[in-house]
């Protein structure tokens, strides 16, 4: 069994990390030997060349020169000590998506630690808690980091897992790439900001625009979905396939089918499915991705071996066991509202995606004809763009004061509304969440999420006990509305 340990930072963590500073001389290794119960990994940000479309090559920044970075996985209860070497010419950290880190490892520079100058070492350390499909990224400047290619999956196994003939990982992409094949360099630019974000033009599945995914008929795949896009939403459409939802954000979810039966993400969010392959022998089944309305495009095609694995889909369960988070009391609960402001709002936005990249091009956004309520109009075309009770936080100041205070071990309702036009997928670090409520109507799951995928004008009740104490950041995971001033910090003390 699997005992709950609180997530707090340990002195073997703690010296770790303030060895690291001094310790920038070591050797560099790919993979540190391991013991039974703590996982070693280094990983390196720096430049390097990546080929994502068939046609020619990229220069992108990379973890260990590979796009995603390296697959980690580990098991659930183990530890995980990770050497960050910066080779890039800016200074950078790890952010351990989803993952109930201590928070002087969560990785978000000047509140929980110094940013990893060019050149320097850091090394993060903890225990995976949790179970799940979580990913790392950076936390600096990471509208850009994170387009650049700065990204990668980090699994945490069951105990027991569920039984399955195959456990797959696609980390999805995305990226703006130049006739040339080139990234595009217009990081952060304003109009992304005020709008949906850095929506790209070539979608990847682990660093390539896909051409088929081979399977055979009866094999059951745990597909591990991670939306690293900056600014892309996914509604995938697998064809006659009925995939079934065991895990959001990592967290184990009560086995169901998606509604429409499309899987959605908003950036930054997970999804595990049990996919039962259901074609016949030789034949193909295209996954679309159709969350824009009229830039609907095929993804990937399935494509079936000539020599089925089985006739009948297996008879195995599929839910998943529960991770040890406490369950938060709704009546002892604070209750806390949070409002989301401001972007471009008004009239259809039609957003010019320049040139096509094979069939992973797409672009574009919603046209929301909605006009915002309320008194926000003076601040389009102002700079900061968004904003939470109001403020538009500052990334690059220093010192970003919270604007919740949580008290420890307590309940906690947040009451987020989007009074925006626009999609935003609002992410809490340290902590999972339930999320309770959409527009007054219980939510027929309370589905755990660390990050949970806001439409425009939706009211989203959340609830959680704060057991991590710290600072955490609360923001919107469009990188460029994070950038544009969407986010806040939340301190549970
Ligand atoms: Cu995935 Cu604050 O980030
Ligand atoms: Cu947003």
């Amino acid at each position: 069994m699997f005992r709950y340990i609180a997530p707090t930072l340990t002195r073997r963590a703690f010296l770790a990390s303030a060895a690291a500073t001094t310790a920038a001389m070591l050797p560099l290794s790919p993979a540190l030997p391991s013991t039974a119960a703590t996982r070693e990994i280094a990983l390196r940000a720096a430049p390097g060349r990546v080929r994502l479309v068939p046609s020619g090559e990229t220069t992108a920044w990379l973890y260990n020169d590979t796009v995603p970075g390296p697959e980690i996985r580990i098991r659930q209860g183990d530890r995980l000590r990770v050497a960050v070497d910066n080779a890039l010419p800016e200074e950078t950290t790890i952010h351990w998506h989803g993952v109930r880190v201590p928070n002087a490892m969560d990785g978000v520079p000047h509140l929980t630690q110094k940013p990893v100058g060019a050149g320097e070492r850091f090394v993060y350390e903890f225990e995976a808690v949790d179970a799940g499909t979580f990913w790392y990224h950076p936390h600096q400047r990471s509208f850009e980091q994170v387009a650049r290619g700065l990204y990668g999956p980090l699994i945490v196994e069951e105990q027991a897992p569920v039984r399955v003939d195959r456990d797959v990982t696609w980390v999805l992409g995305d990226w703006r790439l130049t006739k040339s094949g080139a990234l595009s360099e217009d990081f952060g630019n304003r109009h992304d900001i005020q709008h949906n974000g850095r929506v790209g033009n070539a979608v990847t599945i682990n660093g390539r625009v896909p051409d088929d995914f081979a399977v055979r008929k009866g094999e059951r795949v745990r597909l591990r979905l991670i939306n690293a896009a900056n600014a892309r939403i996914f509604s995938l459409d697998f064809a006659a396939h009925e995939p079934v939802v065991i895990a959001l954000d990592g967290q184990p979810v009560t086995p169901h089918a998606p509604k429409k039966g499309l899987v959605t993400l908003g950036p930054a969010m997970r999804v595990d499915v049990i996919i039962d392959m259901n074609g016949n022998a030789g034949s193909r089944a295209t996954v679309t991705d159709r969350f824009y309305q009229g830039l609907e495009f095929g993804l990937v095609d399935l494509v079936f071996d000539a020599t089925p694995l089985r006739e009948r889909a297996p008879e195995w369960p599929i839910a998943l066991p529960a991770n040890p988070i406490p369950e938060p009391d709704l009546r002892t609960a604070s209750r806390n509202e949070v409002v989301f402001n401001g972007g471009m709002m008004g009239e259809m936005v039609a957003q010019q995606m320049g040139e096509s990249m094979g069939r992973g091009a797409t672009g574009g956004m919603m046209g929301h004809r909605d006009m915002m309520t309320g008194g926000m109009m003076q601040m389009v075309n102002a700079s900061p763009a968004w904003f939470i009770n109001g403020v538009a936080a500052d990334e690059a100041s220093h010192a970003m004061k919270p604007i919740l205070t949580l008290a420890k071990d307590r309940s906690h309702v947040i009451a987020m509304t989007n009074a925006t036009a626009w999609h935003h997928p609002i992410h809490l670090h340290g902590h999972a969440f339930r999320v309770i409520s959409r527009n007054g109507q219980p939510t027929r799951h309370r589905e755990w999420q660390d990050t949970v995928l806001l439409s425009p004008r939706e009211k989203v009740e959340i609830a959680f006990v704060a057991d991590n104490p710290g600072d955490w950041m609360f923001h919107c995971h469009v990188l460029e509305h994070q950038a544009g001033g969407m986010m806040a910090v939340f301190r549970v003390a």
